[in-house]
C-alpha cells in the first residue's frame, strides 16, 4: 500500500454542520438478489454556504440515473466514494436511482441476504451501501418507503406504519411504509421473508394500544415467548422508572441469523441477532434468557436514548450506547439482583475494558479520531460510557438525575446532540457542578487510586488519604471528579455512621485532587474499611489490606458486590504471592474455612454463593502484571481448583444434592441451576464415582444450563467423559445451529494439544460456515478467548490458526475480522516468544493486499 491510498481519520475537531437538510425521503426497493434498484427521490434544501456543492456518500453502488426536478443531471462528480453535485439550487428535489447486490453483500452492513430474507444494517455508516445520501446522524429526515418483491417474501418491513400495499401487475407484490418521525439514515430498516410471528398487544400507561409483533424463521415460534415477555417488561419499567411511553402503533423485532452485533434500533423495526431472541429451556441456557431480557430492553430503551434524541456526529456515540446500556443495567437490577449484575458489568470493566484502556486501541468514551467508526463500538464507549453516566447518578442522585433526563428531553427532543447537551441538562437540572467531571469524557486510561489508611486510638479517628494518579499510559491526564463510595465496619461487622466533627459524613466522597485526606471521629476501634463501594468509579484502586479484614468484608459488607470484590482480592493476592516468589503455596485454611462456611450454610442469594466459590478468570488475573505470566496463571489456577475441589468434595456433594430447582425461569430456580453447576464444575476435577454419576444425570437433563454445566465441567477438567458427551450433543442438536454454538465453544475449549487440529478440522463441520459471525465467534473466539493454554502455545500455532482466520475474513467481513483481531492488540504484555509471535501475525495482515479500513486501523496502532 503507498503512503497516499493509505485509509484517512477523521477528527472531532473538524466537525462542521452540513450544508443542507434532507426535509423528506421517499424510497422505492425493487428487491433481486442480484440487481436491487433503489429509486430515492430526496427532498433538499439549503441551510448553509450558498456555494457549497452537496456531497452524498455512496459505496459499492451502480448509478444507474441522476435527476433534479424531473431533469436529467449528468454534471456531478464521483470523487473517494462521494458523489458530488454542484451550483444546486436552493430548494429541489434529486431522483437518484442506484442498484446493489445484496446476494453478494457478506459484509453485513447494508442490505443483504441473511438465510433467505432481505434485511439492512445502517448503523454506522451502512445507508451508503443502499443509496447516495447524506449519510450522517445530523441529517433527519422522514421517510416514505416502498418495498416490491416476489410474492415467495410475505412480510415486507420498514420503519414506522403500513400506509398501503397491493400487487404489481407482473404478478409481485408491495408494500408502503411511513414513519412519522424524522430520523437520520442509519436508524432505517427494511426486512422482506417468510416468517412466522408472534403478535401480541401492549397499552401503554396513558391507554395507547400499540401492536407487538415478534418475526422468527419458520418453526421458531416456540422460542419466542421469552423475548416478548422481556419486550413487555421493558416497555413498563421505562414508564415507571423514567416516565417514557412507546411512540408508535407498532413495535417489530426481526430475529436474523447473519448479524455483526447483538441487535440494532431501528425505529419501529428492531432487527436482531437471532441468538438474541430465540429461547427455550431445552435450548437456551439462564444465562442466555438474562442476555435475551437485557439486549431486548437495550433496543427498546433506544427508543428515547438515541432515536428521539440522537447524536450529533459519530464521536459522540457515547450519549446514546453508554447511557442505554447503563438504563439496562438499571432494568436488569430492579428486575433481577442489584449483585449480580453489578458484579457482571464490574468483571467486563476489569478485564475487557482496562485492558482495552492500557492497549493501543486506548481511546476517551468520546474518541476525537477515527478511520472506521465500527471499530469504535467498543467497551469502553458501551460500558466504560455506562460507568460514566453511573458516576453521574451517584453525584446527582436518583431524583436529580430523573429531573436531568426529562430536562435533556424538554432541549433535545427531536435533535442531534452531543455528550456536551447531556451533562449540561443534568447539571442546570441538579444545580450541581460537573465541570472536572466532564473530563471523564476526553481523557483515556485508567486513574488509579492510592489509598492509605491510619487509625488515631486516642483520638478515636479514622484517616483516610487518596491519592488520584493519571494512568500510567496517560501521564499528563488532568485531575478528575472522581465518587469514591466507602463503608466502614465495627469489629462486630456492623456499618459505622460516618461523621466528623459533629456533623454527617456522605458515604460518597468526591475525590478531585491529587491528594486528599479524609477524617472520621467517634470511632472505637480500628475499623475495618470497604473502598471503592459497588465500584462506584472506573478505577484501580491499591491499598494495603490483610487477609482478615478482606474476610471481614467478605463477610459482613452491606454491599453483596463489596462482598465478592473482597473474596476476588483474596484469591487474587495469594495468587500473585505465588507468581511472584516462584513458589505454590495452598490457599489459607481461613480462605477454606470462609468457603466452607458458604457452601455449607448457603445463606441468601445462591447464584452469590456460586460467584463468591469461583476464581477470578484468567483475564482478571492476568490485568495483575506487566508482563503476564502466562504459564504461572494457568498453573496456579489449576492448583487452587484442585484444592478446593478436594478440600470441599463433602460439602459439593452434599449441597449438589440438597438443592434441587423446579426447572422454571423463577430467580430462585436459576440460582438453585448456577450453584449447582458450580459443584458439578469442582465435583468434575475429582476422580469420584459419584460425580461421574452426577454429571452423567445432568447431560441428560432436558434442561440446557444443566446440560452445558455438565459439558463445560467435564470439558474444563478433560474428564474422560467428554467425548462420549461431545459427540452425543452433537448428534442430538445438529438441526439446531444456535445450539450447535455452544457446542463449537466447548471444542474450542479443549486444552489438550490436538486442540488445533480439532479445530481445523470443525471448519468443515456441516454446521460451520465463515460468512456467519456467531459460528466464527463461537468457534474461533471461544479458543482465543478462553482456552489460553492453546492460544498461547509457545510454538505460536494458536496465533497462526487465529492469523489465518484473519485474512479469510477480512475479505468476507471485515467488521467481524476486526473484532476477531482483539487478542492480538495486547500482544506487548507478554513474554518476548509470545510477543514476537503475536506480532509477526500482525505484520503478515499489514502487508496482506487489500487489508480493510477496519483491519488497518488496530493493526496499524498495534504494531505503531
Ligand atoms: N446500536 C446498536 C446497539 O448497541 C449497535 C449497532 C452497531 N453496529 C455496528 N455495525 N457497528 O444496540
Ligand atoms: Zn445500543
Amino acid at each position: 500500500m503507498t503512503e497516499l491510498q493509505k485509509p484517512q481519520a477523521e477528527y472531532l475537531k473538524d466537525y462542521k454542520a452540513p450544508d443542507f437538510s434532507i426535509e423528506h425521503t421517499e424510497l422505492t426497493f425493487d428487491l433481486q438478489p442480484l440487481t436491487t434498484q433503489v429509486n430515492a427521490l430526496l427532498t433538499l434544501k439549503r441551510v448553509g454556504d450558498s456555494n457549497a456543492p452537496l456531497v452524498l456518500d455512496g459505496i459499492d453502488l451502480t448509478l444507474i440515473s441522476l435527476s433534479i426536478d424531473g431533469a436529467e443531471l449528468t454534471d456531478y462528480k464521483i470523487i473517494n466514494q462521494q458523489l458530488i453535485i454542484n451550483n444546486l439550487p436552493d430548494e429541489c428535489q434529486l431522483s437518484i436511482v442506484t442498484q446493489t447486490s445484496p446476494q453478494t453483500n457478506t459484509s453485513l452492513e447494508g442490505l443483504y441476504l441473511s438465510g433467505g430474507a432481505y434485511c439492512t444494517q445502517c448503523e454506522a455508516q451502512g445507508f451508503r451501501k443502499i443509496t447516495y445520501y447524506m449519510d450522517r446522524p445530523d441529517v433527519l429526515s422522514t421517510f416514505d418507503v416502498t418495498i416490491i418483491a416476489d410474492t415467495a417474501f410475505p412480510h415486507l418491513l420498514s420503519n414506522g406504519n403500513q400506509v398501503d400495499s397491493g400487487e404489481t401487475q407482473d404478478g409481485r407484490h408491495f408494500v408502503k411504509w411511513q414513519d412519522p418521525f424524522k430520523k437520520p439514515s442509519y436508524l432505517f430498516a427494511l426486512v422482506a421473508g417468510d416468517f412466522d410471528v408472534l403478535h401480541e398487544k401492549y397499552t401503554t400507561r396513558s391507554g395507547k394500544d400499540v401492536t407487538l409483533a415478534l418475526f422468527v424463521d419458520k418453526g421458531n415460534l416456540p422460542k419466542t415467548e421469552h423475548a416478548m415477555t422481556s419486550l413487555k417488561k421493558a416497555m413498563a419499567w421505562d414508564e415507571s422508572r423514567f416516565n417514557l411511553e412507546y411512540d408508535l402503533d407498532i413495535y417489530m423485532i426481526v430475529a436474523v441469523d447473519f448479524f455483526n452485533m447483538g441487535a440494532m434500533e431501528n425505529k419501529g423495526l428492531n432487527i436482531f441477532n437471532s441468538k438474541c431472541v430465540l429461547a427455550n429451556q431445552e435450548t437456551a441456557t439462564d444465562k442466555d434468557y438474562h442476555t435475551i431480557e437485557s439486549i431486548v430492553g437495550h433496543e427498546y430503551f433506544h427508543n428515547w436514548t438515541g432515536n428521539r434524541v440522537t447524536c450529533r456526529d459519530w464521536f459522540q456515540l457515547s450519549l446514546k450506547e453508554g447511557l442505554t446500556v447503563f438504563r439496562d443495567q438499571e432494568f436488569s437490577s430492579d428486575l433481577g439482583s442489584r449483585a449480580l449484575n453489578r458484579i457482571d458489568a464490574v468483571k467486563v470493566m476489569r478485564t475487557h475494558q482496562f485492558s482495552e484502556d492500557a492497549g493501543p486501541m486506548a481511546h476517551p468514551i468520546r474518541p476525537e479520531k477515527v478511520i472506521e467508526m465500527n471499530n469504535f463500538y467498543t467497551v469502553t464507549v458501551y460500558d466504560k460510557g455506562a460507568e460514566v453516566i453511573r458516576m453521574m447518578h451517584t453525584l446527582l442522585g436518583e431524583e436529580n438525575f430523573q429531573k436531568g433526563m426529562t430536562l435533556y428531553f424538554q432541549r433535545h427532543d427531536g435533535q442531534a446532540v452531543t455528550c456536551d447537551d447531556f451533562v449540561a441538562a443534568m447539571s442546570d437540572a441538579s444545580s450541581i457542578d460537573l465541570s472536572q467531571f466532564k473530563r471523564w469524557y476526553n481523557q483515556c486510561g485508567t486513574p488509579r487510586l492510592n489509598v492509605t489508611k491510619a487509625y488515631d486510638e486516642s483520638a478515636q479517628i479514622f484517616t483516610l488519604t487518596i491519592e488520584q494518579l493519571a494512568p500510567l499510559n496517560q501521564p499528563d491526564n488532568a485531575m478528575l471528579h472522581i465518587p469514591f463510595a466507602i463503608e466502614l465496619l465495627d469489629q462486630q461487622g456492623q456499618s459505622i455512621a460516618l461523621q466528623y466533627q459533629g456533623k454527617k459524613v456522605d458515604s460518597v466522597l468526591n475525590v478531585t485532587q491529587a491528594k486528599q485526606t479524609f477524617h472520621f471521629d467517634n470511632i472505637e476501634h480500628s475499623p475495618t474499611a470497604v473502598l471503592l463501594e459497588d465500584f462506584s468509579a472506573p478505577c484501580i484502586l491499591n491499598q494495603q489490606i490483610t487477609e482478615a479484614d478482606l474476610l471481614h468484608i467478605m463477610r459482613f459488607a452491606r454491599s453483596d458486590f463489596s462482598r465478592w470484590d473482597a473474596q476476588q482480592q483474596l484469591f487474587i493476592n495469594a495468587l500473585k504471592a505465588n507468581v511472584i516468589s516462584a513458589s505454590n503455596a495452598p490457599l489459607s485454611d481461613a480462605v477454606i474455612d470462609a468457603l466452607r462456611v458458604l457452601i455449607s450454610q448457603r445463606e441468601g442469594d445462591l447464584a452469590l454463593i456460586a460467584e463468591l466459590l469461583k476464581l477470578p478468570s484468567f483475564d482478571t488475573l492476568a490485568a495483575e502484571f506487566d508482563v503476564i505470566p502466562v504459564d504461572d496463571i494457568i498453573a496456579n489456577i489449576e492448583l487452587f481448583e484442585q484444592q478446593i475441589a478436594k478440600q470441599l468434595h463433602t460439602e459439593f456433594l452434599s449441597c449438589y444434592q440438597a438443592i434441587t430447582d423446579d426447572g422454571s425461569v423463577s430467580a430462585k430456580a436459576v440460582a438453585i441451576r448456577a450453584l449447582k453447576q458450580l459443584c458439578l464444575h469442582y465435583l468434575a476435577k475429582t476422580d469420584s464415582a459419584k460425580a461421574v454419576s452426577l454429571i452423567e444425570q445432568a447431560a441428560a437433563s432436558t434442561n440446557m444450563t444443566n446440560v452445558l454445566g455438565a459439558l463445560s465441567s467435564v470439558v474444563k477438567a478433560a474428564h474422560p467423559l467428554s467425548n462420549q458427551l461431545l459427540a452425543h450433543f452433537d448428534s442430538q442438536w445438529r438441526h439446531d445451529v444456535l445450539v450447535m454454538d455452544k457446542w463449537f465453544a466447548l471444542q474450542a475449549m479443549n486444552s489438550a494439544d490436538d486442540a488445533i487440529e480439532k479445530i481445523k478440522a470443525l471448519y468443515t463441520h456441516p454446521c460451520f460456515d465463515f460468512s456467519n459471525p456467531n459460528r466464527v465467534r463461537a468457534l474461533v473466539g471461544s479458543f482465543s478467548h478462553f482456552n489460553t493454554a492453546q492460544f498461547h502455545r509457545l510454538d505460536g500455532q494458536g496465533y497462526t490458526l487465529l492469523g489465518d482466520l484473519l485474512i479469510k475474513l477480512n475479505a468476507i467481513n471485515p467488521q467481524n475480522a476486526s473484532r476477531m483481531l482483539t487478542p492480538f492488540m495486547s500482544w506487548r504484555r507478554y513474554d518476548e516468544t509470545r510477543a514476537s509471535a503475536m506480532k509477526a501475525q500482525l505484520e503478515r495482515l499489514s502487508n496482506l493486499e487489500g487489508l480493510s479500513d477496519d483491519l488497518f486501523e488496530k493493526v496499524e496502532k498495534a504494531l505503531q
